[in-house]
């Protein structure tokens, strides 16, 4: 079962910040999980939320920010809100990465960024994964670079189980811990799917996890659930 540090390891350093991703590198994880929006000047910024309020000391609604002003804000311990960039540099091909679409309109330009790392910095196309709730912008990446895995983020269960996901030519289906279940994770095994869960962050849910034959899970402790 893969362990993907969640927004880094962010149980014990802020979320989503350079800190966290080195963090989550040190205690070993398969994988680091990040989150980005697209601002107006096209730079692709590393939050969570939709505004910078609760994990900076700035105010407001992220897309409303210039790059510069993005820059200032504290995001916790002195960090930055980190770039998707920075992010894959202090990643450096070392482990795999996860880029969650938050924002609208990230496909295309989180698209050129893995295609750009791929042609000039020596990574490879199997270190990288998308995902997202909007599975619109799930689909859009995919016609994009269909070489990129990518895995459709829900929280529930569908009367047709994993059958959005496997039409979406999903490689996984990233179900919530709440909603979890064995007939879910057969649906999307029998459909030839990965089945990630999140946010396991408790020993109990972990070993519930494998025995369920969940593929991986993302965590904001990945030494406590290993
Ligand atoms: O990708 C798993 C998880 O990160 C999705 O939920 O809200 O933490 O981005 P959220
Ligand atoms: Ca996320």
């Amino acid at each position: 079962m893969l362990i993907i540090g969640h927004r880094g390891a962010m149980g014990y350093e802020p979320e989503n910040t350079l800190r966290s991703f080195r963090k989550a590198i040190e205690l070993g994880v398969d994988m680091i999980e990040l989150d980005v929006y697209l601002l107006n000047d096209r730079s692709l910024v590393v939050i969570h939320d939709d505004t910078v309020d609760r994990t900076t000391n700035g105010k407001g609604y992220v897309l409303d920010q210039t790059f510069e002003e993005i820059r200032q804000l504290d995001a916790g311990r002195g960090e930055k809100i980190p770039t998707l960039q920075e992010v894959l540099d202090l990643a450096d091909r070392k482990i795999s990465v996860n880029i969650e679409l938050k924002g609208e309109h990230t496909a295309g330009p989180v698209a050129r960024v893995i295609q750009e790392y791929v042609t000039n910095n020596g990574w490879q196309f199997e270190k990288f994964s998308v995902s997202s709730f909007n599975h619109h912008e799930l689909q859009a990446f995919k016609k994009l670079l269909p070489q990129v895995k990518i895995g459709a983020l829900i929280v529930g269960i569908p009367v047709t189980y994993a059958k959005f996901a496997e039409e979406l030519g999903a490689y996984s289906v990233n179900v919530s811990l709440e909603f979890i279940n064995q007939a879910f994770v057969n649906d999307a095994h029998e459909r030839g799917l990965k089945i990630f869960v999140f946010t396991v962050n408790e020993r109990d849910d972990s070993e519930r996890m494998k025995r369920l034959g969940v593929d991986g899970i993302f965590s904001n402790y990945p030494d406590k659930v290993r």
